[in-house]
């Protein structure tokens, strides 16, 4: 008789304990964190068109799902596709296992999925969420959001609100008399008002002093002037 009674219960006590879970699941992704955690510890091995990130080891995250996708697949689906590639890689992989566990984990598989072969560029606080922890210079480019401002080929950016940066490594050493194409274009980031290019206008290009780290101030001149 008691098994009988405690049968029902224990059922009952797993689908609550099933339900809690699964929303538990559902509590909304922290896509900002999921960006900037894909940046910093898969973007090295993985193209992923809207983090910036170029990484040629594994395969292309952007052409990944996109049969799929077109096929009817939904993002959610995905998102539980990338999860368990995260916590149950291949044996003999060179993907390392579990690289982002717990939240980060449901963050990153999140922002995957809602990045992953969507036209367009990330808008707002998530456009910028990759800059964290990013280190070459196209990657800082991406991420700072240069590219929403300013044409750049080599990056595929084509904004026009500031000049084209294409010819940057000729013209930054005839900006301003004695100073360096390095020291120009450093200041142009920390200091933008300080030289305006004729047929601009002050106050448009934001500072990034304080923004960019020392390391990323340099990447970020280098890939400029394609050093
Ligand atoms: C050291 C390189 C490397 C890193 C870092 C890496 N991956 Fe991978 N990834 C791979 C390789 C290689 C594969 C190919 C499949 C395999 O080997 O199992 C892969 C496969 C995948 C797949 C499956 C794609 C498909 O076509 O089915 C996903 C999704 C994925 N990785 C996501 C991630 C995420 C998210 C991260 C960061 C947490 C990450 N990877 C970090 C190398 C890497
Ligand atoms: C909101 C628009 C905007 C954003 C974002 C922006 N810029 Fe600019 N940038 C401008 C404008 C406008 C000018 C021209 C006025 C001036 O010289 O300050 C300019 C000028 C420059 C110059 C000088 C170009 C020359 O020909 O002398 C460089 C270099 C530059 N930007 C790099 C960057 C980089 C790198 C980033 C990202 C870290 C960035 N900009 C972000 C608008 C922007």
């Amino acid at each position: 008789m008691s098994t009988l009674v405690k049968a029902p219960l224990a059922a009952l006590s797993a689908v609550v304990l099933g339900l809690s879970l699964a929303a538990c699941g559902r509590e909304e992704a922290d896509l900002s964190n999921g960006k900037a955690e894909f940046v910093q510890k898969c973007g090295s091995c993985h193209v992923l068109e809207r983090a910036g990130t170029q990484g040629q080891t594994g395969p292309d995250l952007d052409s990944a799902f996109r049969a799929a996708l077109r096929s009817g697949m939904d993002r959610d689906t995905v998102q539980g596709v990338v999860r368990d590639q995260i916590a149950n890689v291949r044996r003999g992989s060179t993907m390392p296992e579990d690289l982002v566990t717990g939240e980060d984990a449901r963050d990153v598989a999140a922002y995957v999925a809602y990045a992953t072969d969507r036209a367009g560029e990330d808008q707002g606080a998530l456009a910028q969420a990759g800059l964290e922890g990013a280190t070459s210079g196209r990657q800082i480019f991406i991420a700072a959001g240069c590219g929403s401002c300013h044409v750049l080929s080599k990056a595929g950016t084509n904004g026009t609100v500031g000049p084209s940066l294409d010819d940057l490594p000729q013209a930054a050493g005839e900006r301003e008399p004695g100073m360096s194409p390095e020291e120009y274009v450093e200041q142009s980031l920390l200091d933008p008002d300080a030289y305006v290019v004729q047929g601009y206008q002050p106050g448009v290009m934001p500072s990034f002093e304080g923004r960019l780290d020392e390391r990323q101030v340099r990447a970020l001149v280098e890939y400029l002037l394609g050093r």
